[in-house]
């Protein structure tokens, strides 16, 4: 379905927001790992961390702007992007250690801080993602609002509903280019496509 002019302006200027404040885990290639594994639906887990850490921004902004609210937009988006940093396929019988939904955070977390190096924010974002599902609850507001993130962009991809196809091709272009000179300024590369 085409997207509108409105519609592709604002997604363009999300990926471009997006690719910035997480430009050190977008590029990496052991994150690039994340796109052989399908998540829900057709969406794979890199695609779908991109949508939750979108969406993420975009309670962001609401609550910001509307509400007043301060939030840590860098740990969001890295916290978001990292949230299924698991590296294994769940549907497949045996590959998760126990109960897939239960024990994943904590794959991710081990994969993440192996990986990166993170913020108190970042980690509670990562381990607490699947609260209430988990019992322990998140610290941080940028946890709770991943967290609703995550679950809008879970029932949207098991529907298949396209909520992001758009910037992830943003997204996706930005890091082949960055790949090709890692030196490019992430803002213009935006600016000249
Ligand atoms: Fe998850
Ligand atoms: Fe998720």
């Amino acid at each position: 379905m085409a997207l509108s002019l409105a519609k592709r302006i604002t997604e363009y200027k999300l990926a471009k927001e997006l690719f910035v404040r997480g430009k050190e885990i977008i590029i990496s290639r052991e994150v690039q790992e994340m796109k052989k594994y399908t998540q829900h639906g057709r969406t794979t887990v890199f695609e779908h961390c991109v949508a939750v850490a979108k969406y993420s921004l975009l309670i962001a902004y609401y609550l910001e702007r509307v509400l007043s609210i301060s939030i840590d937009k860098d740990s969001l988006v890295r916290g978001a992007l990292l949230h299924d940093y698991f590296l294994y396929d769940w549907h497949i019988k045996g590959h998760a250690q126990g109960l897939h939904g239960f024990t994943h955070p904590s794959v991710a977390m081990r994969n993440a801080v192996r990986d990166f190096d993170l913020n108190r924010i970042e980690k509670d974002v990562i381990v607490k993602h699947m609260f209430p599902l988990t019992p322990f609850p998140p610290r941080y507001l940028e946890s709770y609002i991943v967290s609703v993130a995550d679950k809008w962009c879970a029932t949207a991809e098991t529907f298949k509903i396209d909520i992001s196809s758009y910037l992830i091709s943003r997204i996706n272009y930005s890091i082949e280019i960055a790949n090709i000179d890692s030196s490019i300024c992430p803002v213009v590369l935006f600016a000249e496509s």
